[in-house]
């Protein structure tokens, strides 16, 4: 199967992605935490990708399809993908659309995280994530059994610093402004599903797997 999860910051891509991904043994991948690995270990990528990050802008084309283009030929990836917060404007709509021709693959599905502006800077502000593995939780909607530390591996968690209420504000102007007209891209082809993705996790999830059984 090859997905894309498309959705506002906060929208619930990063949170179903990890269940999705075991349970139909798709690899997962998302720019932004690629992007954000890329940032701290201060590679080229990085340091060219950081500035507009920190705005809550987005990378160039050039930038992300780059790493999308190798990362979709791993052999993890072969029996398909789930991308997270990737194509985000019809440039790299197009050009995965020609990476996947190559490979003689196809998107299946898009999942559409719908849900209200007004519900995200509540979800933003709370996020704490466990960088190495992208393990997210909330303060309050998803709260880590001991506060600040990953339930896994016992390691601290950080909050991203793209997560203040004030770059949410460009985040989510980029979202409608480039990657809305992605979604109508993808409607003409009829492979758009809209989810509620206002409920709570274990319903979307729910609803994410009745969809990929259909
Ligand atoms: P990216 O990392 O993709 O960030 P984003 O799109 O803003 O999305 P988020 O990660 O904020 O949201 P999410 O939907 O994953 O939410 P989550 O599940 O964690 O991109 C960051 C930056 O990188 C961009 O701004 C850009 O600069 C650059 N970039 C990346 N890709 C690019 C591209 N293709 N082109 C150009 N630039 C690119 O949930 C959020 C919180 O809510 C969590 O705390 C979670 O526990 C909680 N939560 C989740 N679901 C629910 C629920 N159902 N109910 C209650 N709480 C919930
Ligand atoms: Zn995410
Ligand atoms: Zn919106």
């Amino acid at each position: 199967k090859h997905l894309i999860l498309i959705g506002p910051p906060g929208s619930g891509k990063g949170t179903q992605s990890p269940i999705i991904k075991d349970e139909y043994c798709l690899c997962h991948l998302a720019t932004g935490d690629m992007l954000r690995a890329a940032v701290a270990a201060k590679t080229p990528l990085g340091v060219k990708a950081k500035e507009a990050m920190d705005k809550g802008e987005l990378v160039s084309d050039d930038l992300v399809v780059g790493i999308i283009d190798e990362a979709v030929k791993k052999p993890s990836c072969q029996k398909g993908f789930i991308l997270d917060g990737f194509p985000r404007t019809v440039v790299q709509a197009q050009k995965l659309d020609e990476m996947l021709e190559k490979q003689g693959a196809k998107i299946d599905k898009v999942l559409n995280f719908s849900i209200d502006d007004a519900i995200l800077e509540e979800r933003i502000t709370g996020r704490w994530i466990h960088p190495s593995s992208g393990r997210s939780y909330h303060t309050k909607f998803a709260p880590p059994k001991v506060a600040g530390i990953d339930d896994v591996t016992g390691e601290p968690l950080i909050q991203r610093k793209d997560d203040t209420a004030a770059v949410l504000k460009s985040r989510l102007e980029a979202f409608h402004k480039k990657t809305k007209p992605v979604v109508d891209y993808y409607s003409k082809k009829k492979i758009v599903v809209d989810l509620q993705a206002e409920k709570p996790p274990k319903d979307v999830t729910e609803e994410i797997q009745k969809v990929l059984s259909s």
